[in-house]
């Protein structure tokens, strides 16, 4: 049994977020026009667990794919959920001032540029995909298909639209609704994530996708959690929106202690799921249990 939250694993955690920042810095500061780009490193830069890069990571290196390539979809998947986050922000969306323990883009700037930056960010995970180094052409189609449904109408964006739907409709949603809900909100880039390795090494992806269906559905279950239970200094954005919205949870549904319960035994799940890949898959089982130990 692996030491899950081993000192480790908190370097390799902190590793990432370095190498991920510094990588995107690098592609911030030779690009574009400081009227889109330094909104653009507010929001992408400074911040964030980068717990989806990791996932790319990590699901790479169990294939022993290139490390640059590995990297460089990290900063797309990073790219993506910085821009969902934005866009999540807006006033028409949750009304949001602070992200990452720094204003919001359209407090800081204003609703179009939150707006724009948005979509350049979008964009540019796109354009980081195609340019994937040491990567067949056949494998960067694959993987910008998967991010193309995993971002739009059959995943956050459907997510996004069932979430502020289900603020005003009259029939409130059930466990079941709420995990489909769950899964294209948020679900489907963590799932991204995850399996990007095996795409990358033109494997099987079947037990990553058992994987991050597990982790994906306990990480939203913790993000409800810390709505609740978390210090709002420590997450860095605004908690209790969830209760003030109205809004049905799995904490709303199943209440705390079942929720905390089911959780667990998701994370249970999604370790099994990587009994094939051996000690290879160690930082994948530590994620998991970061993913429901975190206060962030
Ligand atoms: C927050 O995601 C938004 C949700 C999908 C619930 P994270 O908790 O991963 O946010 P960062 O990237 O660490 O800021
Ligand atoms: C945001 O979900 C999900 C996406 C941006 C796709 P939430 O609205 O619950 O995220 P927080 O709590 O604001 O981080
Ligand atoms: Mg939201
Ligand atoms: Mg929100
Ligand atoms: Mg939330």
């Amino acid at each position: 049994m692996v030491d899950l939250m081993s000192v480790d694993f908190k370097l390799i955690l902190a590793e990432t977020v370095v190498t991920v920042e510094t990588a995107l810095k690098n592609v911030l500061d030779t690009q574009g026009n400081g009227l889109i780009v330094d909104p653009m490193r507010h929001a992408v830069l400074n911040g964030g667990k980068r717990l989806r890069a990791f996932l790319t990571i990590y699901s790479s290196n169990i294939f022993d794919v290139s490390k640059d390539a590995a990297l460089q979809a990290s900063m797309a998947i990073e790219c993506l959920h910085a821009y969902s986050l934005v866009h999540d922000d807006l006033p028409c969306m949750d009304d949001d001032d602070l992200r990452r323990g720094k204003p919001t883009i359209h407090v800081k700037w204003n609703e179009a540029t939150a707006i724009l930056t948005g979509d350049a960010l979008q964009a540019l995970a796109f354009e980081l995909l195609a340019n994937l180094p040491n990567t067949e052409a056949a494998k960067i189609v694959k993987l910008s298909r998967s991010l193309a449904q995993a971002s739009g109408m059959q995943g956050m964006a459907l997510g996004q639209a069932q979430d502020i739907d289900a603020e005003t409709s009259k029939n409130l949603l059930n466990l079941e609704d709420i995990t489909i809900l769950q899964q294209n909100k948020t679900g489907a880039l963590i799932e991204w994530a995850a399996t990007a390795g095996a795409i990358l090494a033109g494997r099987d992806e079947k037990h990553l996708k058992d994987y991050s269906k597990s982790i994906g559905l306990a990480f939203q279950i913790q993000d409800d959690i810390l709505d609740i239970e978390g210090d709002a200094k420590v997450a860095g954005k605004r908690l209790q929106k969830d209760v003030n919205a109205g809004k049905v949870t799995f904490v709303s549904l199943l209440g705390m202690d079942k929720a905390k319960l089911r959780a667990k035994e998701l994370v249970e799940q999604s370790i099994e799921a990587l009994e094939i890949y051996g000690d290879k898959a160690n930082p994948m089982r530590q994620v998991a249990q970061f993913i429901i130990n975190r206060n962030l």
